[in-house]
């Protein structure tokens, strides 16, 4: 049998997806059915609004879109796919194997490694695939000093202007620099790197760590780049040539005290699920594993299919929900490795099959990621191949209703 479909609006879904969609599109399951329960439903339209916002924000500087971790869980081939329509002018990544990726689905644009390269095996595929390396650390230098062909691999230096992670000291800056500059053959000194500790925009190492960028790379050739999502809608002196936009991207921001429509992005993706089972519990009745939720009441509640096996949190606070029919619904008991429990006795009629939202329209990501204890950045990274990614290209609406509700109180 031919396997044929429409790739449009379902594309780059994971293997268990694509199988999914191709069963439902030969007719095996029934339309309308059920096929794959867990969806993270991302709007490109939206993407192409923040790339905008971006541009508008930091109108001197270029991009470069970081999409590390899977595009923070997007899916790293069709973001970059979608970048690269929308014109922007590099990405980033972290590892090697990510820029391999993109390599390989004929990706072409610049792609930049951010932790450089980790081992001298790298090399090669990094001169022949016209990857940019971030160096960092002087074993690095030596090694792209010996390398025993001509080779010119772009690089751009990272100064260690504060966060005492990666880069060189400053005092020890221009010396790197100059040893470079001595080897054009072999290396393509692009530009200069640095990345802020500070989570909290009001913090005054930020300015410290701009001044001593400013001060190391002032005169010395090539592009300066230094900030992420914060400073870009903080901080315009760290703006520079290029910036280095991450969960902004996506339609969050990375500020706890900030939400996405204070920084005038929308949000990406909606993750949703499937109502599987629907029970009348008696008052008594103890749910889940270990039995540490009893219901109060005799009540109604609903089981939906996602659990810590597809990337939604174990660690929530007690107050946690999802939505359903637009309706905050308690998650009852802990989360399970494929389902949750949530509470429906408010609620009229429930349906098998109907979709309850983890977070999207109703509930944002920044919340979600507030009532699970964690960040944004790793309720996104942390969604496994089992969610389903589907591409869309309408607006969402998303930033709309959450905003005014206060169904989470932050306890
Ligand atoms: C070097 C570097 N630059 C930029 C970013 C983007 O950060 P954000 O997602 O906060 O915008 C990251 C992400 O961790 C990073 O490691």
């Amino acid at each position: 049998m031919q396997l044929t479909y429409n790739i449009n609006p379902i594309s780059a879904l994971t293997p268990l997806g694509h199988l999914c969609y191709l069963l439902y599109n030969q007719g095996n399951v029934n339309k309308g059915a059920v096929i794959m329960s867990a969806k993270l439903k991302v709007s490109l339209a939206n993407l192409a609004h923040n790339i905008r916002q971006i541009n508008k924000q930091a109108p001197q500087a270029s991009i470069m879109a970081v999409i590390k971790a899977n595009a923070y869980g997007h899916g790293l081939i069709r973001m970059a796919q979608a970048m690269q329509e929308l014109s922007v002018p590099r990405l980033a990544v972290a590892c090697v194997e990510e820029a391999y990726e993109l390599r390989q689905n004929n990706i072409t644009l610049p792609i930049v490694l951010l932790s450089g390269f980790h081992h001298q095996d790298q090399l090669d595929f990094i001169r022949q695939n016209n990857i940019e390396v971030v160096l960092h650390d002087p074993w690095q230098v030596d090694m792209i000093s010996k390398i025993p062909q001509e080779a010119s691999i772009p690089v751009w230096l990272k100064l260690d202007s504060g966060m005492h992670r990666l880069g060189f000291e400053a005092s020890e800056y221009k010396k790197i620099y100059q040893k470079l500059s001595l080897l054009p053959n072999k290396v393509d000194l692009l530009g200069h790197f640095s990345h802020f500790a500070a989570l909290d925009p009001s913090k005054e190492s930020i300015q410290s760590q701009i001044t001593c960028f400013n001060n190391t790379t002032t005169g010395l050739k090539g592009l300066r780049s230094m900030a992420n999502s914060m400073a870009i809608m903080h901080h315009r002196a760290s703006h520079f040539d290029v910036v280095r936009p991450g969960l902004m991207l996506y339609g969050a921001s990375s500020v706890s005290t900030e939400s996405a429509p204070d920084w005038n992005v929308l949000p990406l993706s909606t993750l949703s699920s499937h109502i599987i089972a629907i029970k009348k519990l008696k008052k008594g009745d103890a749910i889940g594993y270990g039995s540490c939720y009893t219901v109060k009441k005799d009540q109604k509640v609903a089981v939906v299919a996602i659990g810590y096996g597809d990337g939604y949190p174990r660690e929530i606070k007690n107050n946690a929900v999802v939505y359903l029919q637009g309706q905050p619904c308690k998650i009852l008991g802990k989360v399970a490795m494929d389902m949750i429990t949530i509470d429906i006795d408010h609620l009229e009629q429930v349906h098998i099959g109907e979709t309850a939202e983890l977070w999207g329209k109703h509930l944002s990501l920044e919340q979600c990621a507030l009532q699970c204890n964690t960040v944004p950045h790793r309720l996104l990274t942390q969604l496994s191949l089992r969610i389903a990614r589907t591409y869309h290209n309408n607006a969402s609406q998303q930033n709309t209703i959450w905003q005014t509700e206060g169904v989470y109180d932050g306890h």
